[in-house]
């Protein structure tokens, strides 16, 4: 959740580390800080609050040394103070830590270090990893041909129990890093003569295209010279140099005010992206290339599993929908939280998918891992590519929509919905679905982009209808059967945007309790797309407009709803059934942008929330 920045090379390491914290920041906002190795001392300065806090304080120290780290907190162990800010130090003032993760050990540690004379200043997990390090280098020195530093790292992790991604600086070695990953993002930038670290690619690509992701258990120690790779058992390993496809503009916010909006903005051009080239050349069904799992095999699958969170966990309950209605093949969707302890008995017939935007979601990693351990093969749907859900599936489809910063997703549960639907398509195909039923699904998919342009033009309209709302304390979102995923995605993009309670309903689950909430102050968002159920969508908004419950309908084309019904109807291009999830998306991600704009609320750094969750 927190963001990692690391740098050697020639250049003054704190402008550097700052421009990456600033690109960081949606991955933790809680306090931000930095730390130079420089006229030997290590200099570190950390505020509580944004990044461009931190940047005020850092123009008032003359930090000019070339190797340095920094760090964006989310904060886990100890509230939101200066002192709990990293980096941390250790008490003999050696060694300066920034840290990613949790140590669930850290208490026994503490204990171990505080009799040993060791000295905390926060209330942090990490500061008590940093005086570890400390104990181990005092010690005992390192055998000839090894380094101290690198070694006093690693006899510390191995004590570790819980998850991390570090960069370390040591007083004693002012040009290196060691930096090292358990669980938790870790990306190495390799520059020309010079090396970024950083938990996530945006923090670096604007310097360096060229990058190495660390694997568990794997130490990396930079220097101006290079780097090394090794395993917590000390053995090396041969780095891999990957490339990044895409560049710093496409990290940028651009003209727009606020990157969910960019986001939103762009997914007509994400979904092209997200299907480009995977479609069969008859144009009936889709193909995609490195799903690892032949035809045969597929058709021979008796049930799918799909596990997820949050948004990515809304996309498996549509995709759910669409294969049980299109492949006839049952389908079960869980909590990636709830899956990874549950000790569910899996049929070995079932394939095992899971979604995530970041491939780094800790409980989805962790169901992930479940389910192989079970002996399952897994596929991930997934946008970050050489995320760790990435390379521990078994095979999988790229989402290819770029990075997603706003912390509300939008561009990656379209895309999400996109491959869900083509994966429903690809195995209905295996079935009994006709080639003219599949070229019209293929037409009707490769459509989506412009009907969710269409959609886009109706944002002045939105923007209007959510001015009327905005300070409605709850919100209810009803749907149905595809749709239904809808409204739970709809609250749950309001809520966290905007912080208005809200929930999603099946539409007929309303009269079984949700009902009762239900006045004049307490609005509706009703999908109501034309359809066999369309008349029954009328009837459960007459019983809201009976209790005088405003109402804002989402309607098909042609689907007429009674005069006077709702209060707002926004309307949607007729289309079929496998697109319209996605079309349906764009007024509930427009409706709760402009509502948290109007409530004044940070749209891309919600309160409390991070962009990927690494910790449990
Ligand atoms: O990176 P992932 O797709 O695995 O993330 C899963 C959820 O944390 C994420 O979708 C979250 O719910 C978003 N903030 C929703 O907008």
């Amino acid at each position: 959740m927190c963001g990692i920045v690391g740098y050697v090379g020639k250049q003054k390491a704190a402008p550097l580390i700052l421009e990456g914290l600033k690109r960081l920041e949606y991955r933790g906002y809680d306090s931000a800080g930095v730390c130079v190795a420089q006229g030997g001392q290590l200099e570190v300065v950390k505020k509580a609050g944004r990044v461009e806090i931190l940047a005020k304080e850092v123009a008032v120290h003359r930090l000019a040394g070339t190797t340095g780290i920094g760090h964006t907190r989310w904060a886990t162990h100890g509230g939101v103070t200066d002192a709990n800010a990293h980096p941390h130090l250790s008490s003999d003032g050696k060694f300066a830590l920034i840290h990613n993760g949790v140590i669930e050990n850290y208490a026994q540690m503490k204990t171990f270090l505080a009799r040993r004379g060791f000295t905390f200043q926060s209330e942090t997990d990490t500061e008590v990893l940093c005086n570890l390090i400390a104990y181990h280098y005092g010690k005992e020195p390192a055998a000839p041909g090894q380094s101290r530093f690198l070694e006093s790292v690693r006899k510390s992790l191995r004590h570790v129990e819980g998850t991390y991604g570090i960069a370390v600086l040591c007083l004693d070695a002012p040009g290196e890093i060691v930096a090292a990953r358990l669980a938790s993002p870790l990306i190495l930038g390799v520059g020309d003569g010079e090396f970024i670290l950083a938990s996530d690619a945006s923090a670096l690509v604007s310097h360096t295209q060229n990058v190495v992701y660390l694997k568990d258990g794997e130490l990396a120690h930079v220097t101006p010279r290079g780097f090394a790779l090794s395993t917590l058992d000390d053995v090396d390993v041969s780095p891999v140099v990957d490339r990044i496809t895409w560049s710093a503009a496409d990290a940028d916010r651009g003209k727009f005010p606020h990157f969910m909006l960019k986001e939103i903005f762009e997914q007509p051009a994400a979904l092209e992206n997200a299907m480009r080239g995977r479609f069969s050349a008859d144009g009936s069904t889709a193909n995609f290339g490195g799903l690892n799992i032949t035809a045969d095999e597929l058709a021979r699958v008796e049930r799918f599993m799909f596990c997820a969170c949050g948004t990515a966990w809304h996309a498996c309950l549509v995709t759910e929908h669409l294969i049980e209605r299109f492949a006839r093949v049952p389908v079960e969707v869980d909590y990636a939280s709830e899956f990874r302890y549950r000790n569910s008995p899996l049929d070995p017939h079932t394939l095992f998918f899971v979604i995530s935007q970041s491939g780094e979601t800790i409980d989805t990693l962790a169901a992930l891992r479940e389910a192989k351990r079970k002996g399952h093969r897994v596929l991930a749907i997934n946008n970050a590519v050489g995320s760790s859900i990435a390379r521990e599936a078994d095979g999988g489809i790229y989402q290819h929509v770029g990075p997603e910063i706003g912390v509300a997703s939008t561009k990656a549960f379209t895309s999400q919905l996109l491959l869900g639907a083509m994966i429903a398509l690809y195995v209905a195909r295996l079935r009994d679905l006709s080639f003219n039923d599949g070229v019209e699904y293929v037409n009707a998919l490769k459509s989506a982009p412009d009907l969710v342009r269409q959609v886009l033009k109706q944002a002045p309209r939105i923007k209007a209808i959510a001015k009327r709302y905005a300070q409605s304390r709850d919100m209810l979102f009803l749907g149905r059967l595809a749709l239904f995923p809808l409204a739970l995605e709809g609250a749950l993009k309001l809520k966290e945007i905007s912080y208005i309670h809200a929930e999603g309903y099946p539409a007929a689950e309303m009269k079984h309790g949700p009902i009762a909430l239900i006045s004049e102050h307490c609005p509706t968002v009703f999908f109501a797309p034309k359809g066999e159920l369309f008349n029954k969508l009328v009837s459960s908004m007459q019983e809201i407009k009976a209790r005088k419950g405003p109402i804002i309908a989402i309607v098909t084309e042609g689907a007429d709803l009674p005069k006077g019904l709702a209060n707002e109807v926004i309307t949607l291009p007729a289309c079929h059934e496998a697109v319209l999830p996605i079309v349906a998306s764009i007024p509930v991600q427009l409706l709760s942008y402009y509502i948290a704009v109007e409530r004044g609320c940070d749209v891309d750094k919600p309160r409390n929330l991070a962009k990927s969750v690494t910790v449990e």
